[in-house]
């Protein structure tokens, strides 16, 4: 189903619940009555492509972004895109790990399942958190800066010398190694750990692990297919600028 503006966003939240942390994203909270997506936008001062660009993006995986609708600005994606990192670093893995803390083997010979499941989620949650901030502090300023390049018309000595030394389709590598760390971990539930007293815990781990890989997935098809294309143009279209220092 293609989410189009003139569909009652509670319509939507029926059809597909997932969406829901992602309208939240948006500051928009419960409480919507009947009304569309369009009203909802406008009321609140949402860029209403945008918004449907992401819903559409989480909603349908072969959904691939319109590359020449976007026009909203790299200040929303990465306003977005940051709120998303904060949801999964401060609410989606310390969940998971509270689960993990509750599970319970009464078997002494076996106590050292937890921290073993504890110390790999660990690193892997340090993982995200590294790529997260690396993100947030690298290039999401990067990407606003060409961005603001492009507009003033010139690109600086400084700023041609990064989109040289680093352009930016050498980022995109940076996101296979989460996958595969995910990977890993639901391996060890699945196939190795043996079950512990409270297996209705695991199944809970094991179903949030799945939703926090879905939740990442999505968003680095947005980093990927929305972002990094658009990247790509404008770091082209820069370096034919005038350069001023
Ligand atoms: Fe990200
Ligand atoms: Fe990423």
């Amino acid at each position: 189903m293609l989410i189009s503006k003139k569909i009652k966003l509670a319509d939507i939240i029926h059809h597909d619940n997932r969406l829901v942390p992602i309208i939240n994203r948006f500051g928009i909270q419960f409480g919507f009555g009947d009304r569309t997506i369009e009203e909802i936008c406008v009321k609140r001062k949402i860029n209403t492509n945008f918004l449907l660009e992401i819903l559409n993006a989480f909603h349908d995986e072969e959904y691939i972004p319109d590359k020449n609708l976007p026009n909203f600005s790299f200040y929303n994606i990465v306003d977005y895109l940051s709120r998303s990192h904060k949801y999964y670093n401060t609410v989606k893995i310390p969940d998971i790990e509270k689960l993990i803390d509750k599970l319970i083997w009464s078997d002494i010979s076996q106590k050292q399942n937890k921290e073993l499941l504890k110390n790999f989620f660990d690193e892997y949650s340090k993982k995200v958190n590294k790529h997260t901030n690396y993100e947030e502090n690298k290039i999401y300023p990067y990407m606003l800066e060409i961005e603001s390049s492009l507009k003033k018309k010139y690109i600086t000595e400084k700023l041609e010398k990064k989109i040289l030394k680093y352009p930016i389709k050498e980022y995109a590598k940076e996101h296979s190694d989460l996958d595969s760390a995910l990977i890993d971990l639901k391996n060890i539930i699945i196939k190795y750990l043996p079950p512990p007293d409270n297996p209705i815990v695991m199944n809970k781990i094991l179903s949030e692990i799945f939703r926090l890989e879905k939740e990442l997935k999505d968003h680095t098809r947005i980093e990927e297919h929305v972002l990094i294309p658009k990247v790509k143009e404008i770091e082209k279209e820069i370096l034919k600028f005038k350069k001023k220092n």
